[in-house]
């Protein structure tokens, strides 16, 4: 009797010091359980007994083992509990700490000026389009009336790129969209009315030029289009753009190879800051008959007008924006003001 509550006090106190590996309280279980343990010999030593003894001594060793189990059995529960505690206070999250969110981005003032361009465009039937930026010299260059050593080309230095397209033609990043006119003309049947925006490249940098900078070149050619539609359509994109009707537009004689007669537009708005002075918003012209010959196209048919305007300009004037670098400068004080 002793004996036996000795070992079922001996085996609770065997599993109360396994601690949190389980391989412990298994040993601690074999012990007492396993094939060689106490109890189990215990159990075997019943067979030398005469049936009333091996009847009461079996009903005690079976109490003493129901026992045991059940210590093994709470000292298992309690290792697994503590055990997920100890997990749980690891992975613990405070639920209660403020998320790290994300913060609001916003558009680019010139990109906010491309998408109204855009739309502005689109609303009058414009198609919009797309082309590279790596460009070779005939279409940058030659097919808008600018033959190799013409002065015109000096005036828009660019940078150009080592090797040759598949046509042998040589590379540089283009100076202007205006070899859009010619991609677009060259895939496209009459009429034609098109606005190509995108990014061009010059070695310039000052207040008012950065080597990278964005333009959108407008093209329009059917078998009647004149300067008047021009001035027309470019009127009622700077009173949509300025969200103005209070402005005026000039036509100021200029040259461009790619077009005769060619023009400057200026704007003048007739009241805020920049109130009655002449600024300069836009290149024009009609397009030259050899620009119509190199688009494919027959000039003694076809006849229209183009024009070319920095969306950084255009960008500067909407907002009063004095230096074309703040742009560039990725500074967000001055970059939120338009978000
Ligand atoms: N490509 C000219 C430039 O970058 C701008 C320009 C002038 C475009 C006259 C035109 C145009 O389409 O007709 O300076």
């Amino acid at each position: 009797m002793d004996s036996l509550e000795q070992l079922v006090a001996s085996a609770v106190q065997d599993f109360m010091a396994a601690q949190d590996d389980a391989a412990a309280l298994e040993n601690a279980k074999a012990k007492y359980l396993g094939k060689t343990g106490q109890i189990t010999e215990l159990m075997k030593g019943l067979g030398k007994l005469d049936p009333e003894q091996r009847k009461a001594q079996g009903a005690l060793i079976n109490a003493a083992k129901g026992q045991i189990e059940a210590a093994l059995t709470a000292r298992r529960d309690a290792l697994a509990d503590a055990q997920m505690q100890t997990r749980l206070n690891a992975e613990a999250i405070d639920v209660s700490l403020p998320g790290r969110g994300r913060a609001g981005g916003g558009i680019h003032p010139v990109m906010r000026t491309w998408e109204r361009v855009e739309a502005i465009f689109r609303s009058i039937g414009f198609d919009v389009a797309d082309g590279p930026e790596i460009e070779n010299d005939w279409t940058n260059f030659t097919a808008l009336n600018s033959p190799e050593n013409h002065p015109a080309r000096s005036m828009q230095d660019t940078f150009y790129i080592e090797g040759n397209d598949s046509e042998g033609k040589p590379l540089l990043l283009r100076t202007h969209t205006s070899p859009m006119q010619v991609r677009y003309a060259r895939s496209h049947t009459p009429p034609i009315k098109v606005i190509a925006p995108g990014r061009t490249y010059r070695v310039d940098s000052d207040a008012t030029h950065s080597p990278m900078f964005h333009q959108v070149e407008g093209l329009w050619i059917a078998e009647n289009i004149s300067f008047a539609d021009l001035k027309g359509v470019y009127l009622n994109f700077v009173k949509a753009f300025f969200e103005t009707d209070d402005l005026q537009v000039r036509f100021r004689p200029s040259y461009f190879p790619f077009t005769e007669p060619s023009a400057e537009i200026d704007i003048a708005f007739g009241s805020g800051p920049l109130k009655g002075r002449w600024l300069e918003v836009s290149g024009s012209g009609q397009v030259h008959p050899t620009v119509v010959r190199n688009f494919g196209l027959d000039p003694e048919k076809y006849i229209g007008f183009a024009f070319g305007s920095g969306l950084e300009r255009l960008t500067m004037l909407r907002y009063g924006i004095n230096d074309l670098r703040l742009f560039y400068e990725g500074d967000l004080r001055f970059l939120k003001q338009f978000n």
